[in-house]
């Protein structure tokens, strides 16, 4: 934020500059990015898109700091990722993001409310609270009447719905989605941006991946990518937004902004 700003500015909670990233397999190397400028504010719905092999994926892990860029400077809430211990990344991963994979990643053998108090064991939470917030999660995503199912007894949509409440029990600031509904039909695919609809409305960050135009149409802005680089970025401050779900008031920051289409839940 420059001194200028007023003190309802939304924070720019992700700042890339010039981010790079190398792959290197054997003697094969590949640029999946290739200078990445991109700053994302505090409560925007961002969706980000481009062909396969692009490099979205790659950009994801290392926002969701999942992986480190070869070069260039990732600052999240103001803090320069690179400069980070292990250990302080593992907290950020755990406690500040909550991730959303097209394939779920559940863990077969356990319950959806197993599967959903994960995190808060990595978090150190106790074994009755654990549960309470589990249970409350998966009542959040409309489950509660399978938290003991696990994840082959439920519909592909549920197993997502299931992936959303584990993302969101930790109560992230920022929600990171890779091609989410990407397996999912259309109901089910409505259901999970619903829920993403109504975690923006509670002012949470949220970026999600994805190849369908009518999902990246829910979201506020959308960022093409193309050969590892930004090819176009429909809004990059959340103040200047002009999509008509978004409050149009220039001092209202992303937490306050009111999203019409959460009713449809
Ligand atoms: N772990 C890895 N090792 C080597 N190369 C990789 C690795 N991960 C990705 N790549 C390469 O980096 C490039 C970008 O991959 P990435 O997974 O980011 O693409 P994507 O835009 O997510 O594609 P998709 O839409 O198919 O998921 C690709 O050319 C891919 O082959
Ligand atoms: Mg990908």
């Amino acid at each position: 934020m420059t001194d200028t700003e007023s003190p309802r500015t939304p924070l720019p909670v992700i700042e890339l500059d010039d981010v790079r990233k190398t792959y290197r397999t054997g003697a094969l190397e590949v640029e999946a990015l290739r200078g990445v400028n991109l700053r994302i504010h505090e409560g925007e719905y961002i969706a980000i898109m481009g062909p396969s092999g692009s490099g979205k994926s790659t950009l994801m892990h290392i926002l969701g700091c999942l992986d480190v860029p070869t070069a260039g400077n990732y600052h999240l809430a103001g803090e320069d990722v690179g400069r980070m211990s292990e250990e302080d990344l593992a907290q950020i991963r755990n406690r500040r993001i909550g991730f959303v994979f097209q394939q779920f990643n559940l863990l077969p053998t356990l319950s959806a409310w197993r599967n959903v108090e994960l995190p808060l064991c990595y978090a150190g939470v106790g074994r009755a609270e654990r549960r309470t917030r589990a249970i409350s999660a998966l009542e959040k995503v409309g489950l509660r009447d399978r938290i003991a199912h696990r994840p082959n007894e439920l519909s592909g949509g549920q197993q997502q719905r299931v992936a959303v409440a584990r993302a969101l029990v930790t109560d992230p600031a920022l929600i990171l989605a890779d091609e989410p509904t990407g397996n999912l039909d259309s109901v089910s695919t409505q259901d999970v941006l619903g829920l993403f609809g109504e975690l923006h409305a509670s002012g949470r960050t949220i970026v999600l991946i994805t190849h369908e135009p009518e999902v990246a149409a829910a979201a506020g802005r959308v960022v093409r990518i193309r050969d590892g680089n930004v090819q176009d970025d429909t809004g990059s401050d959340p103040r200047t937004s002009t999509d008509p779900r978004t409050s149009t008031d220039p001092r209202a920051g992303g937490a306050s902004t009111t999203l019409t289409w959460e009713a449809h839940q």
